[in-house]
């Protein structure tokens, strides 16, 4: 495609959003249309989770949601050629856990590295970079976040820089470490969710396949430091502060957060040229013209 950027020595070029799932705390929202579509501010939400992978340099991103919700995100997204990426779909007939994302994505991932973002997950942060996509040395990586309620979340209790262990939802305190939304793995992931059992409530956890890593001591832990902002958009507060927050910064600063056109342009994955182009078939006065304004400022 004339304007795409060649690619470099990236060790993750693949990447996998998960969108699909029940959206039960969203009810009524989602009774009709996906969690992962609906707003946040400016865009759906699942722009940001493809931000996300496209500032660390990933450009070949599997989707993967509900049979009736597919090609509502075929539809938004086409083949990624607007973002200058290549986007494939996958439909996970029930939501039977995170894990099984990369056993449907099994032929897709393709023995490669791969990274998992769950759809409802914004991440800003200067720490999710494409060095990391560089850096990235086997095994797994997952990302934490100082959390205040750690009850609801899977944490890791880490000592001397190291992970020693994942509880997932802890009744009594064991750390305040919450694991977000992203993961990375090597190319083993997929046959170890094979190996892996439906838990009680009937899914293939993801906190599970981070063990398996953990016990082989290949697991690392990257904590996101006080300036990064991680949201989970999944319930009627957290969705309306997560629409909130990317409202005032994006006041603040003048810029979109979130934007995947602007991440590509930035990753070297597109040219301003391109962008500009494509810009030009879209409405004036909505989110393109602030693209613009921000990619002629540049
Ligand atoms: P959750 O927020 O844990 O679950 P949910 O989206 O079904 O919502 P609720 O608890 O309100 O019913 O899921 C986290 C993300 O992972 C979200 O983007 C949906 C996605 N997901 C799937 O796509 N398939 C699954 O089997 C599961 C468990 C989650």
């Amino acid at each position: 495609m004339e304007g795409i950027t060649s690619k470099n020595c990236r060790v993750i070029m693949k990447g996998i959003i998960l969108a699909g799932g029940s959206g039960s705390r969203l009810n009524p929202l989602t009774s009709v249309i996906s969690k992962q579509l609906l707003p946040v501010y400016d865009k759906p939400l699942v722009y940001y989770p493809l931000s996300t992978l496209i500032s660390i340099g990933i450009d070949d991103i599997l989707l993967i949601s509900n049979p009736n919700q597919i090609d509502l995100f075929k539809k938004l997204l086409g083949d990624g050629e607007n973002f200058g990426i290549n986007i494939t779909y996958a439909v996970q007939k029930e939501p039977k856990g995170i894990a099984e994302s990369l056993i449907i994505g099994e032929d897709f991932i393709g023995g490669e590295n791969c990274a998992l973002i769950l759809g409802d997950n914004i991440f800003i942060s200067e720490h999710l970079s494409k060095s990391l996509s560089i850096e990235f040395l086997g095994g797994a990586q997952i990302f934490t976040k100082t959390v205040e309620d750690p009850q609801r979340y899977g944490v890791v209790n880490i000592k001397d820089g190291k992970p020693k262990e994942i509880i997932e939802k802890p009744d009594s305190f064991i750390s305040n470490q919450a694991v977000t939304g992203l993961y990375i793995y090597d190319k083993y992931a997929s046959s170890l969710c094979k190996s892996l059992k439906p838990s009680k409530r009937n899914e293939l956890e993801i906190t599970e396949l981070n063990q398996l890593y953990l016990n082989n001591d290949d697991l690392k832990c990257l904590p996101l430091g006080n300036s990064s902002i991680w949201m989970d958009a999944g319930t009627f507060d957290s969705l309306q502060d997560s629409s909130n927050c990317i409202s005032s910064l994006q006041k603040r600063y003048g810029r979109l957060v979130g934007s995947p056109e602007y991440e590509a342009y930035k990753s070297n994955i597109v040219s301003k040229d391109y962008l500009l182009k494509i810009i030009k078939n879209h409405p004036k006065n909505s989110y393109y013209t602030s693209l613009e304004k921000m990619l002629k400022q540049d």
